[in-house]
């Protein structure tokens, strides 16, 4: 019997699957409970926007045919949405490809991509799988970035550097002026890529990332999967200088953008009254649970993401009484943080629900 795991390149064998949030189907077969609330997978609680859902429906009605590969219609809504060139878009399956391809096209054997220990786990995966070798810095004492670190880290070999900007797990924050200060230390020959997945949530207080920070390689990436409500269509983009990502573009597939994700977004980019309604909303939860979760001596330290993180000494087995009581969170071992919870900001009737659970199930731990 051929042994498959040996005729595999040799990098598949550091390679581990993406584990993502617990579906709420899954943890009703395992307990055999009726109902269950997914606060595991950052994804937005008050659903999407009409205009949004309304496209989709419309698009089905196309689907014995292939998308438009090249996203024409998505591309120009987003130009003009940041105000610049189709030239300078590339839209993906999730900000996760869009991801991947970067990391792909740039970094091969014998090159390095610098991301933090407790970056999006996905820069660490794309990185292995590329067969790139990974450099790996340190948290700063805020548990974000140390962006000195990842300076100091850039050798000849660096060809990517990753950043997420609110970070996810930890929720930090970097300013745009340590960002550009930062930029300003690294060869214009990098591909710095800064992941906004949560941008929407910080939009106000953080301003214009793609008209502040200048750097030949920054490539920053969006998503429709948080604030716009479409994790399920699966759509984000990378905005870039146009050379960079006509090489990214060869790395694509033909049809990576499905023609319902295509359709949604456009109408989710025009629904801004309905995605900052959901901002703000998700802000005030996030500071009701925070201020609930501090009252109990839990919260680990404040967010910037639609998430909080909460800190006990038994994280595993609270996350296991949660379940039994169904509430799905995210158990944070896997990125080095053993005692941590994240716990997605739901609608107010799951967060006070999960506020409500959490104090009878941690009780005598
Ligand atoms: C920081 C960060 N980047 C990228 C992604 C990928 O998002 P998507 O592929 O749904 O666009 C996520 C998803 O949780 C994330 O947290």
């Amino acid at each position: 019997m051929t042994d498959w795991s040996d005729r595999c390149v040799p990098q598949a064998a550091r390679l581990h699957p993406y584990i993502p949030g617990k579906p709420v189907s899954q943890l009703l077969r395992e307990t055999g409970l009726t109902e269950a609330v997914k606060l595991a997978s950052n994804e937005n609680a008050d659903g999407m926007p009409p205009a949004a859902l309304h496209a989709m429906q419309r698009a089905c009605c196309e689907l014995n045919r292939y998308p438009d590969g090249d996203a024409r219609a998505l591309k120009e809504a987003l130009a003009d949405y940041h105000g610049c060139g189709i030239e300078h878009i590339l839209p993906g399956n999730g900000s996760n490809e869009v991801l991947e391809l970067l990391i792909r096209c740039f970094a091969g054997v014998g090159d390095e991509v610098i991301y933090s220990r407790r970056g999006f786990v996905v820069y660490a995966l794309a990185t292995t799988a590329a067969g790139a070798q990974a450099v790996v810095t340190e948290e700063d004492a805020s548990m974000g970035h140390d962006l000195a670190a990842m300076q100091a880290a850039i050798t000849p070999r660096t060809k990517v550097i990753c950043i997420a900007n609110p970070n996810n797990p930890t929720g930090t924050l970097l300013s745009l002026s340590q960002l550009q200060a930062f930029l300003d230390q690294v060869p214009p020959d990098v591909v710095v890529i800064l992941d906004e997945a949560y941008h929407e949530y910080v939009r106000h207080q953080l301003g214009d990332t793609l008209t502040v920070l200048h750097h030949p390689g920054l490539v920053v990436t969006r998503t429709f999967s948080k604030a716009y409500g479409l994790a399920g269509a699966r759509i984000g983009y990378a905005v870039a200088d146009a050379r960079l990502l006509a090489c990214v573009n060869r790395f694509r597939e033909p049809f990576n953008v499905n023609s319902i994700a295509q359709a949604g977004a456009i109408a989710a980019l025009q629904s801004s009254a309905w995605v900052e309604a959901h901002v703000q909303r998700t802000l005030a939860e996030r500071q009701r649970l925070e201020a609930a979760l501090a009252k109990q001596h839990m919260l680990a330290w404040p967010s910037h993401g639609n998430f909080v993180l909460l800190r006990h000494h038994q994280a595993l087995t609270l996350h296991a009484r949660l379940e039994q009581h169904g509430i799905i969170t995210r158990p944070q071992a896997a990125c080095h943080m053993p005692d941590i919870l994240r716990v997605s900001v739901g609608s107010k009737t799951e967060n006070t629900h999960f506020l409500e659970v959490l104090a009878a199930v941690s009780g005598d731990l």
